[in-house]
């Protein structure tokens, strides 16, 4: 098949933003208070806590989150503070509490679901009472086995912050998967970077030559751009079947999903904080956790169909070491971009007529947070 670039042409005049945008502390300090404090946040699997007292922690900006299943089986999020004299809970990343949370200070011990237990010493303090000091709430909501978080006090509800996502993405049948690997990968680049370079393929022959051959990087189409998430789809060649070193599996497709489905590979980002990659037979979704304005830490998960799992002779690597490397080559790109705007030298440069998503992007972030 023969692709060609059918976009409308355009004039210089839309330009990359200004390097403060990527590299000054201050903006990125905005940035977490108007975008990630505020919106649903990304924060992992609900297989992540998948028993009573199983949980994780999650770290947004200096917030520190424990994700907990409670005796009741619902998945409740607190800060990780004491509401004695505020000290840290918890310190590993995941684990197990055995029908408590308890500090380990002064021994205040809290139940799963967050209400005051016990709070030794207080017994002589006049008008103390343990309902009052439950640990403080953090919300919590649930799309299709993936889990989210929101620090903000009265967050948008969040089937309207999915606005149809989950309609959408129905056939993969994401709450049925399993995580058969995850990664953690270290960038030296601002969040809004690895999100741009996710919605564009112009970089795809040069930086992705194995995925070129199998995606050809003018097949893909985008949606309208939406207030929280931006998405685009691109074209499984001609005798390919899945993003793979050779572009096949022996997986089968995921049951659900129509024929049409089948012959493409979705990028979806779920604004601020996930990138959801679905192929017809697994997926792939990435956390971000903005550690500084040019670090950030990317956890991804691979998700598979248990049928498949349960096969003789299973094995996820054809996916995991292509998304692995697909990975490498982008973060590398990432990382050189933020270097160089960061760098004496940089001026703001002309986007190309392929590059609309990265152009809604800027406009999204200076919609929310406003001009440096
Ligand atoms: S600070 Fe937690 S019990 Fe005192
Ligand atoms: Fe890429």
């Amino acid at each position: 098949m023969r692709y060609v670039d059918t976009r409308p042409k355009t004039e210089v005049g839309t330009m990359t933003l200004p390097a403060g945008y990527y590299a000054d502390p201050g903006y990125f300090a905005r940035e977490l208070e108007a975008v990630h404090l505020r919106m649903w946040l990304y924060a992992g699997r609900v297989e992540d806590v998948p028993e009573p007292g199983s949980y994780v922690l999650r770290q947004v900006a200096n917030a520190s989150v424990v994700l907990v299943r409670d005796e009741g089986g619902h998945i409740r999020a607190f800060h990780n503070v004491c509401r004695h004299r505020g000290t840290r809970l918890c310190k590993e990343a995941s684990g197990r509490f055995s029908g408590t949370i308890q500090c380990k200070y002064h021994a205040w011990t809290y139940r799963l679901d967050g209400t005051l237990k016990k709070a030794p010493h207080m017994e002589n303090v006049a008008g103390f009472r343990e309902e009052d000091w439950p640990l403080s709430k953090v919300h919590v909501a649930t799309w299709d086995g993936l889990l989210f978080i929101s620090f903000a006090e009265d967050p948008i509800p969040f089937s309207e912050h999915l606005n149809g996502m989950d309609t959408r993405f129905r056939n993969w049948r994401m709450h049925e998967l399993v995580t058969v690997e995850r990664r953690v990968y270290q960038l030296r680049a601002n969040w809004k970077l690895i999100i741009q370079n996710y919605h564009e393929c112009l970089h795809c022959p040069i930086a992705h030559p194995q995925l070129q051959r199998i995606t050809h990087f003018l097949s893909g189409d985008n949606e309208p751009p939406q207030p929280t998430w931006l998405g685009s789809r691109m074209d499984l060649g001609p005798g390919f079947t899945t993003l793979t070193a050779d572009g096949k599996t022996r997986r089968r497709p995921l049951p659900h999903l129509t024929d049409e489905e089948r012959r493409h590979v979705y990028y979806y980002a779920v604004l601020p904080n996930m990138l959801l990659n679905l192929a017809p037979d697994y997926v792939v979704t990435f956390m971000f956790n903005p550690q500084g304005v040019d670090r950030t830490e990317v956890t991804c998960h691979w998700l598979m169909h248990p049928d498949e799992v349960a096969r003789p002779g299973f094995d996820p690597s054809d996916a995991v070491d292509f998304w692995h490397l697909t990975n490498e080559q982008d973060w590398e790109l990432s990382d050189l971009a933020q270097a160089g705007i960061s760098s004496r030298g940089y001026r703001p440069g002309p986007f190309s007529n392929r590059e609309e998503m990265l152009t809604a992007m800027d406009r999204w972030v200076l919609e929310r947070v406003g001009t440096l």
